[in-house]
């Protein structure tokens, strides 16, 4: 079961200890969730105006793109806008520097979303609807391996905490789910990425954790008896989690920011603890 390893750290580009950066390690290679209570990210007074779900196109995020620096989804094309966004970028950067320094030569930067609209009660397709565990993998965006690693802040002005439920281990649900899971259909890869239905090539590890975020997902008996638990995450505490690898659910809490990270796995302390490893051990075969 996923496990909340609490750090006490309170700013942004605080100095962190050896033990905490060994802690924060092992937690999240380990499928634990990093917490850190006390990192709140605060924003200036001009912009609370800020914290307005109509402010999101589609109803759902505003992220920066971290190529141009644009910002997108928002009906709102305000430089202030952009700025806060940006902020968050810059912080959780300098976290990373002081609290994971031995990620910083692999690890890439994502996007940076800001998400205004309440997470309860949004109508969605089944596949899209995070209220259900999941482990993250997305269509459009093969990683062929890398890890998704995830930074959240619960901006809430009001004292709404961000309700997650947590589920098994990433064995756990690889066990549960890989005998009914499908082979790759040969060259449909290439097919998909000539196509433009993918950003790159979708390797065989890609099919098979796309394949694992549907069927769980799908699964209403595996999605109330699969053992889970349920963390609220208060306002002003920031916590961090490997979400291509811990089985998660947002089921309630508005006003987040969020910046994704990838990581090559030769970049991990402990590359067996991937997905791609664990997957490659399950079915004892190459899943590039
Ligand atoms: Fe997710």
């Amino acid at each position: 079961m996923t496990e909340i390893v609490n750090l006490p750290i309170e700013h942004w580009d605080q100095a962190c200890s050896l033990q905490q950066q060994d802690a924060a390690l092992q937690a999240l290679e380990g499928g634990d969730v990093v917490l850190l209570p006390h990192l709140a990210f605060t924003l200036h007074e001009a912009e609370r105006r800020f914290l307005d779900p109509s402010l999101a196109d589609a109803g759902k995020n505003i992220s920066l793109n971290p190529a141009n620096g644009a910002l997108q989804g928002s009906r709102d094309s305000l430089e202030p806008l952009r700025g806060m966004v940006e902020r968050y970028a810059q912080n959780s950067a300098a976290l990373l520097r002081s609290l994971l320094p031995s990620y910083l030569p692999a690890i890439q930067t994502g996007r940076t979303s800001f998400r205004p609209v309440e997470v309860e009660g949004r109508t969605t397709s089944w596949r899209k609807d995070d209220t259900r565990l999941h482990v993250d993998s997305f269509p459009s965006s093969p990683t062929q391996g890398k890890r998704i690693l995830r930074l959240f802040t619960n901006v809430h002005p009001e004292g709404r905490p961000r309700t997650w439920r947590l589920g098994e281990s990433f064995e756990g649900v690889a066990q549960h789910f890989l005998p009914s899971l499908h082979r790759p259909v040969w060259g449909s890869s290439p097919m998909m990425h000539w196509l433009g239905i993918t950003k790159s090539r979708r390797s065989a590890y890609d099919h098979f954790m796309l394949q694992l975020h549907d069927r769980m997902k799908a699964d209403a008996a595996y999605q109330a008896k699969a053992p889970q638990h349920t963390q609220q995450f208060a306002p002003g505490s920031s916590w961090l989690v490997y979400t291509d690898q811990v089985s998660h659910a947002a089921m309630a809490g508005q006003h987040l920011f969020e910046q994704t990270f990838y990581l090559p796995i030769n970049g991990m302390r402990d590359a067996s603890k991937s997905p791609l490893r664990v997957l490659e051990r399950l079915l004892r075969r190459e899943l590039v």
